[in-house]
């Protein structure tokens, strides 16, 4: 199999792009698939101050890579979430990846916060992840506009986002498809999201991150949030392989075809947590009523 850029011998075969490539075009393939999703959604320019949430995993790693690598002025942020044997060496990895790339790294430590995640677990007797997922992007939002960054930027790759599209459409989960987007603006008390790798594959990501030789981590999070996720990811895979090009299909028809008719009809949260200024559907954010302000 030939390179289909350069011809020579390909490394890579991606049918969903009809397409092969030798290691370094695939690199400027991967480079430019997210260029791409950074300029056609808007999600910010040279000039803008990016916080990236880096958790260790190569999703993020990835992204914080390809951005620093692009010329773009981003910094990182982890939160650790006091979780015994994966905290400590997600952290590891994250420390060690911004002194090579010379790379500002903020940490937001739970323990510090008075909510670690094993503390939360025995707190609640809901799934822990959601609750935990809640906290992260409490901390993202409340760091990054606390720290004047114009945007918050997260690994999620298209294998995340069709996934959790497929759920919530099978589900009709109306109020999270609202909100599924690779771009979420700001609003008053919160900062603008975006997602730069919502055009490559979790595969794609893997082979970008060992070509590029990052290291990352790769041990699943104790309290990982269960099958439901990896089960939909599979099955959409098999779709993909009897049928290359379905996942971006799905996704970004959703996005031009569905989602202006859902932004339409959709309610803004109004209400903003009496205590901290999050927007909230109560009186008091879930993060302050962890905390006992209520
Ligand atoms: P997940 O929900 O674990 O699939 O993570 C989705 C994205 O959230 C990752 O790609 C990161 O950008 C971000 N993220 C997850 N965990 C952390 C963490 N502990 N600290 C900072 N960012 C995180
Ligand atoms: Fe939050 Fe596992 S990463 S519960
Ligand atoms: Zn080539």
């Amino acid at each position: 199999m030939k390179c289909v850029r350069c011809k020579k011998q390909a490394e890579v075969e991606l049918k969903s792009h009809n397409a092969a490539f030798c290691r370094d075009c695939f690199l400027y393939f991967f480079e430019n698939q997210v260029l791409k999703a950074i300029k056609s959604f808007r999600m910010f320019t040279k000039k803008d101050k990016i916080l990236v949430a880096v958790s260790g995993g190569k999703d993020s790693l990835t992204l914080w890579n390809v951005l620093l690598d692009l010329g773009y002025n981003a910094d990182g942020l982890f939160v650790h979430l006091g979780i015994e044997g994966f905290s400590d060496i997600a952290k590891g990895k994250v420390e060690r990846f911004a002194k090579e790339r010379n790379a500002k790294l903020i940490v937001v430590n739970l323990k510090d916060e008075g909510i670690p995640i094993p503390e939360v677990k025995k707190k609640t007797r809901r799934v822990v992840c959601s609750l935990c997922g809640q906290i992260k992007r409490y901390y993202f939002n409340m760091v990054g506009l606390k720290e004047g960054y114009d945007v918050l930027a997260t690994g999620h790759n298209l294998d995340d986002e069709v996934s959790r599209l497929f759920s919530n459409v099978l589900h009709w989960k109306m109020e999270y498809l609202v909100d599924q987007s690779p771009v979420l603006p700001s609003e008053e008390g919160l900062l603008k999201k975006v997602k730069p790798l919502c055009r490559v594959t979790e595969y794609e990501t893997s082979v970008y991150a060992f070509f590029k030789g990052l290291d990352f981590v790769d041990i699943e999070c104790p309290y990982s949030k269960g099958a439901t996720f990896t089960m939909y990811k599979k099955h959409l895979n098999q779709i993909e392989f009897s049928s290359p090009g379905t996942k971006i299909d799905f996704y970004q028809g959703f996005l031009k075809n569905l989602k202006p008719i859902l932004e339409k009809r959709e309610e803004k949260i109004k209400n903003r947590c009496k205590i901290c200024g999050y927007p909230t559907f109560s009186d008091v954010c879930s993060v302050c009523r962890l905390k006992g302000y209520t």
